[in-house]
C-alpha cells in the first residue's frame, strides 16, 4: 500500500475505473464503515452509498458487480429500482421518486477521494 492509499480519505485511482463504468470501495463515512458505489463519467467522478432506498438493500449481485441498463440507469439487483447516474434518483421501480445517498468526492492528480 502506497502512502497516498493508507490515507482514510483516499478511495482509488481514477484509471481503475472504467468510463462509464462502476466500482465498489469501503469508507469511513461519518464515522460509519459503508460501502460505496464510484461511478466515472470521463474525468468526473460520482459517489453514491452501496444501499437501494427501496429496502436497504446493497445495489450489487456480487461484490462490485453493478447493473446499467440500456438507458444508462443502475439498476438495483434487488427489486429492479432504476436510479440515473447525475443526481442518483430512483427513476422507476419501486422507490420511485427516491434517490442514492450521495457522498462528496474529490478528482485530484488521479486519484480519487472524499471530499
Ligand atoms: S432493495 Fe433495491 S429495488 Fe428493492
Amino acid at each position: 500500500m502506497s502512502a497516498a492509499e493508507a490515507d482514510p480519505s483516499f478511495l482509488a485511482r481514477l484509471d481503475q475505473l472504467p468510463d462509464g463504468g462502476f466500482l465498489e470501495v469501503e469508507a469511513r463515512v461519518d464515522g460509519d464503515a459503508e460501502s460505496l458505489v464510484l461511478y466515472r463519467e470521463g474525468a468526473q467522478v460520482r459517489a453514491w452509498l452501496n444501499v437501494c432506498p427501496h429496502a436497504g438493500r446493497r445495489l450489487d449481485w456480487a461484490p462490485g458487480q453493478f447493473l446499467k441498463s440500456a438507458q444508462g440507469h443502475l439498476v438495483c439487483a434487488a427489486h429492479g429500482a432504476s436510479f440515473e447516474l447525475v443526481q442518483g434518483d430512483c427513476v422507476s421501480g419501486p422507490c420511485r421518486g427516491d434517490r442514492l445517498r450521495a457522498v462528496g468526492v474529490n478528482v485530484a492528480e488521479g486519484e480519487i477521494r472524499l471530499a
